[in-house]
């Protein structure tokens, strides 16, 4: 057995798998169940809001600072992708932080525009639902992708990641690993 190492720490862990059953619950209710599409997409918030404070005072790797990369470093990594080169990462690596990025943010945006539409000024405009619906969809999206680089990050390196956000823990680094 390969010595293993704490990486996501409780409230990551946490985080992540409350934000995936918000997400669906919110999704699968959009249609006929409004109250608890509201109260899921108020979850699916108040997370965000939380993972950001996290993002700043959290242990180590939840940190926005380790994981967020320059456009450059996220280029140079999908061209080592590309050539099969790249870089095991302990964190996130920077392609995935790049996501993290997007998915909260876009995740902000879903649950912001369903709330304005319980407000007076902005309820039963059409803009406000449209964008609503588009946001989420795009969401839906780039979860598709978050899984898939998942799946090919865990491939390659031969890891479980779905596991590792679980349990918190992953192999402990070697050879050109990045810590
Ligand atoms: C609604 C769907 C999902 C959303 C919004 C989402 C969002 C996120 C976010 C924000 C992170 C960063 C974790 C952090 O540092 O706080 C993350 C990481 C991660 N997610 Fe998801 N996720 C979703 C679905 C999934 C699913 C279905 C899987 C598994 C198949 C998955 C597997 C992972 C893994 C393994 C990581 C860690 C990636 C790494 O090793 O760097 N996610 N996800
Ligand atoms: C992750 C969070 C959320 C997701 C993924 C999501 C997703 C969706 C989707 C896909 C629809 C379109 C349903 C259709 O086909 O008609 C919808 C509609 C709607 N959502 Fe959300 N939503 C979220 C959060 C919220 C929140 C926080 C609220 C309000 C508190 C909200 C209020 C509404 C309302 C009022 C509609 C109906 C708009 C219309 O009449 O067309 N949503 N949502």
């Amino acid at each position: 057995m390969a010595a293993m190492v704490k990486i996501w720490d409780p409230f990551v862990r946490v985080f992540h798998w409350s934000l995936v059953a918000s997400f669906a619950v919110a999704w699968l209710s959009a249609e006929d169940a409004r109250a608890l599409h509201e109260w899921a997409g108020y979850a699916a918030g108040a997370l965000i809001g939380l993972r950001l404070l996290w993002g700043v005072m959290g242990t180590r790797y939840a940190r926005f600072r380790q994981f967020v990369r320059s456009p450059g470093a996220i280029a140079a990594y999908l061209r080592d992708i590309a050539t099969g080169r790249e870089a095991r990462y302990l964190g996130h690596n920077p392609a995935g932080g790049l996501m993290i990025l997007a998915l909260l943010t876009t995740t902000a945006a879903v649950a912001a525009t369903g709330w304005m539409q319980t407000t007076d000024t902005y309820f039963g405009v059409n803009w406000v639902e449209e964008t609503h619906e588009v946001l989420a969809n795009l969401m839906l999206g780039l979860v598709g992708l978050h899984v898939l680089g998942v799946l090919v990050a865990s491939l390659r390196h031969r890891e479980n990641l779905v596991r590792a956000m679980v349990t918190g823990r992953k192999r402990s680094p070697r050879g050109a690993d990045i810590t």
